[in-house]
């Protein structure tokens, strides 16, 4: 079993990982040690402090040895293919974590890996930061079935699993984009596939009305730098600001998987205000990659 997209999951394993990331965070420090004896290899091909940090962490903190690989640092990056450095890498540890650009990178290591691999963010999705998002939006709703969720900005691959999740879970999503940015359809078919109706608009007001949960992320994400320019200029209305938040619910929450970019697709006054759950969002992600990784490398 992997993890490589969040449609992986079903309902029933998602609510499960959830249980199991509760129980983690609440029993930090005296929960088993369900890796013990095993190695994680962690990819990157991209940087990161949230999913590196709370990977490694995660693992070491459930007995497992973590090993941190930069993918330039590899002989993949001297030309070793896929496949080969899955089938040796498989050789010695009990789960691989790859961030890349390409999704058929990790799509590939999957295919030919032994252990399990799970994506730590690819340009299609990014399933371990839809569940440290879920974990985030149950700890402050009493369900997640029928929450109003609204996506401000790029149709990007935290979008992308987010739209998934909805389906799977039975959350209402309205993304609102830029025309040209807007998610593709191969997920809005899928979504649809998994029960969801995802709806899609340009305005950011129409996402934000009566939404429970604001969800934002960079206007230019990592591979999409050459954009920089047509891309801030695209997006400058889609930001979350205390404006948008007006139009929410009362209990909405803001949400954000960061890096942000104060003032641009987020406001300070948002990021740092009462409505904001960015930084339980981020420590969740400890908790959640603990909840899959004792699921898929623990002893069964
Ligand atoms: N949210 C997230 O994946 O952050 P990093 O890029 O810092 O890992
Ligand atoms: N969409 C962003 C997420 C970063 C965690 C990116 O892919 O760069």
């Amino acid at each position: 079993m992997n993890l490589i997209s969040i449609a992986d999951l079903s309902r029933d394993d998602i609510l499960r990982l959830l249980d199991s990331a509760e129980a983690f965070r609440a029993r930090r420090g005296h929960h088993g040690l369900p890796l013990q004896g095993k190695s994680l290899a962690m990819i990157f091909e991209k940087p990161s402090t949230r999913t590196r940090v709370s990977l490694e962490v995660a693992a070491a903190e459930l007995g497992g040895h973590p090993l941190y690989l930069s993918a330039g640092e590899l002989q993949l990056g001297r030309g070793e293919t896929i496949a080969d450095t899955a089938r040796v890498l498989s050789r010695y540890v009990h789960g691989i974590t790859a961030r890349v650009y390409s999704h058929n990178t990790v799509v590939q290591l999957a295919e030919h890996a032994s252990v399990p691999v799970i994506n730590a963010l690819s340009d299609w999705e990014h399933p371990l930061q839809i569940l440290a998002d879920l974990q985030t939006m149950r700890q402050r709703f009493p369900a997640l079935e029928g929450l109003r969720v609204g996506w401000i900005g790029d149709g990007n691959n935290v979008c992308n699993s987010l739209i998934l999740a909805s389906a799977i879970l039975g959350m209402e999503i309205t993304v609102a984009s830029p025309r040209l940015y807007q998610p593709k359809a191969p997920i809005l078919e899928q979504a649809k596939e998994l029960g969801g109706h995802p709806q899609v608009v340009e305005e950011p007001a129409a996402a934000a009305a009566g939404a429970n949960v604001l969800v934002t992320d960079t206007w230019v994400s990592m591979g999409d730098e050459a954009q920089e320019a047509e891309r801030l200029r695209v997006f400058g209305k889609y930001q979350v600001n205390s404006g948008l938040l007006g139009l929410a619910a009362d209990d909405v929450i803001a949400l954000h998987c960061l890096p942000a970019h104060r003032g641009q697709e987020i406001t300070d006054e948002v990021m740092d205000g009462p409505r904001s759950a960015v930084f339980d969002e981020a420590e969740n992600r400890m908790h959640t990659s603990k909840a899959v990784m004792a699921w898929l490398m623990g002893e069964k």
